[in-house]
């Protein structure tokens, strides 16, 4: 459990600072060896004697790994916590932490950024420019769509869809939103949002923005029935989770020109990409990036770092998603 009496938490994956000081504060750091495996006995073989493992979002913190006798805590480095599996967790009394807040303006500025490079086709554009295929202007050379005055459908309005809808308006665009939880009448009037079923959602919008967690409720939201409602012009943007959208139906919808083009900053079976996506020019592809500014990761390595070090302390930390296992 300890060395010298320290405890030990098993830090996954380097974070940013100032959150290894402040974990090295609290605990005794161990990390996790660099070429292991990704997978739940590995990790639980590293985890053995720990009292926390600071974990991200690529790693399966399942059953196996909750087990580890005398695990306290996962403190998860994202907002998205579908790689723990917090119902084992909370079985096993061990404290589940992410971190919300500070990533939301980050998120929201990329998925917008990924809908202007999608609708004006910058990244065609840019490798067309740079391969010298640029021989003078042309009126029917790489049209896009518009964007100022469209109609935005945001899916999920939580603090991310609601920082899109908040920059939708200045573009003047029409936001509709789709989530079980309505707003309150004034963030919908300050936002200018309207809440209408997801079906309505779906046929009304140039641009489709989503922005809910995984879960069982939410995996293949995205599939053949909702790509054939969709506008023949619009744009479908994802920076929640891959698995909210079926990327095999998304690659025959594109296919068969269902909708206009994708802007993806998230895939199903993360890193892979699905092979039908990476050739289309309508596509824009993004590593999984949407949070990764300088400001945002390390604030959210800080928070991590701090929900963990209250939890080796005795404490209740601030970001506990299962709050049922401290009272
Ligand atoms: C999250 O936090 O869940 C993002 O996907 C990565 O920042």
């Amino acid at each position: 459990m300890s060395t010298g009496g320290r405890p030990r938490v098993l830090l996954m994956h380097p974070i940013l600072d100032p959150g290894p000081a402040i974990l090295a504060e609290a605990a005794e750091v161990l990390a996790y060896p660099p070429n292991r495996p990704l997978d739940e006995a590995s990790i639980r073989q590293a985890a053995e004697g720990c009292v926390g493992i600071v974990s991200q979002l690529m790693d399966p913190i399942r059953e196996t790994v909750l087990s580890t006798p005398g695990l306290k805590c996962v403190s998860n480095v994202a907002v998205g916590f579908d790689n723990v599996d917090v119902a084992a967790a909370t079985s096993h009394k061990v404290m589940v932490t992410n971190t919300p807040g500070v990533l939301d303006d980050s998120t929201a500025d990329f998925a917008f950024t990924l809908l202007m490079a999608t609708a004006r086709r910058i990244v065609e554009a840019d490798s067309f420019t740079r391969s010298g295929r640029f021989r003078g202007w042309a009126i029917d050379m790489m049209l896009g769509q518009d964007i100022f005055g469209a109609t935005l459908g945001i899916v999920g309005v939580g603090r991310i869809g609601r920082g899109v809808a908040h920059r939708a308006k200045g573009f003047n665009m029409r936001v509709l939103y789709y989530d079980p939880q309505p707003l309150p009448r004034e963030a919908e009037e300050q936002l200018g949002a309207t809440r209408v079923d997801l079906g309505r959602l779906i046929a009304e919008s140039d641009f489709i923005s989503i922005h809910v967690p995984l879960t069982q409720e939410t995996h293949h939201l995205f599939s053949t029935q909702q790509f054939n409602q969709m506008k023949r012009n619009a744009v479908l943007v994802n920076t929640s989770r891959g698995p909210v959208v079926d990327e095999a139906a998304l690659v025959e919808a594109l296919k068969g020109r269902k909708l206009a083009g994708a802007g993806l900053d998230v895939y199903e079976r993360e890193p892979a990409v699905h092979p039908g996506l990476t050739p289309m020019p309508n596509v824009v592809l993004a590593p999984h990036i949407a949070s990764a500014t300088v400001r945002t990761r390390s604030e959210m390595s800080a928070m991590a770092a701090r929900n963990m070090a209250t939890a080796v302390r005795g404490g209740r930390p601030p970001n506990l998603v299962n709050p049922e296992v401290k009272k």
